[in-house]
């Protein structure tokens, strides 16, 4: 049985390997992103790989400055050659579940920026349907809390503001200073219709269903590399 972090860095790697001189690229965030990460400095050092990045979290910001990868303000950039990103559920149609990190508001900005988004996952990752094991989480503009609450709730799901980051006592917050909660839906039969009810309520700022998006997933198994 193949190590879940040889599987992951296995993505990466091929996703970062995609990546070529001049392009535009957004950054994701995860463990997972963090092996295309370092491929990708690697690759800038060794080969002199030229690109402009945008980041998606501070954390992939940080690990950015330690290996040389020139990184713009993501305010800066209008569109990208390519975004490549981990998730935490996907299923056959390329939808995902995203933010088990907190990142998934500035994931689907740069998402939505990128004409080529890769997913790249172990291959774990697979579902048949959205929320058979994750929530979907939501990022939630602090003054906002209780309306949303109400609101989500009324969809269907059991809502739970997200607690205890490491470090921390309290909610968490995310990069842009809001509030993340969890939504449990349960196996969502229409991911599609829910991403637009979610998008209509006030003060959600963002929320982890990511439908229609992705263009091509690499799933690393022991057997080796899946892409569809
Ligand atoms: C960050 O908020 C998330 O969307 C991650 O991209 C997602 O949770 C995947 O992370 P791992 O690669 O660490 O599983």
């Amino acid at each position: 049985m193949a190590d879940l972090n040889e599987l992951k860095k296995a993505a990466g790697v091929r996703a970062a390997n995609m990546i070529e001189s001049g392009m535009t690229v957004g950054l994701g965030t995860g463990s997972t992103a963090a092996y295309m990460v370092e491929r990708l400095g690697e690759r800038i050092q060794t080969e002199g790989l030229k690109v402009t990045a945008v980041s998606t979290s501070w954390s992939t910001t940080l690990q950015c400055r330690k290996l040389g990868i020139p990184l713009i303000d993501l305010g800066e950039a209008t569109h990208l050659d390519i975004a490549i990103d981990g998730a935490d559920e996907i299923d056959p149609a390329k939808n995902l579940i995203k933010g088990r990190g907190a990142a998934h508001l500035l994931e689907k900005i740069v998402a939505s920026m990128a004409e080529n988004y890769i997913i790249i996952a172990d291959s774990g990752k697979k579902v048949q349907t959205l929320g058979e094991k994750f929530a979907v989480p939501l990022e939630i503009l602090p003054n906002a809390i209780g309306s949303v609450t109400y609101k989500v709730t009324k969809l269907g799901a059991t809502l739970a503001v997200r607690m205890g980051a490491p470090g921390k006592d309290g909610p968490v917050i995310s990069d842009s200073g809001n509030l993340i909660a969890d939504a449990k839906f349960g196996p969502i039969a229409d991911p599609a219709k829910l991403d637009f009810e979610l998008n209509k309520i006030p003060g959600l700022l963002g929320h982890g269903l990511f439908i229609g998006m992705a263009n091509k997933v690499i799933l690393a198994a022991p057997n080796g590399l899946e892409e569809f």
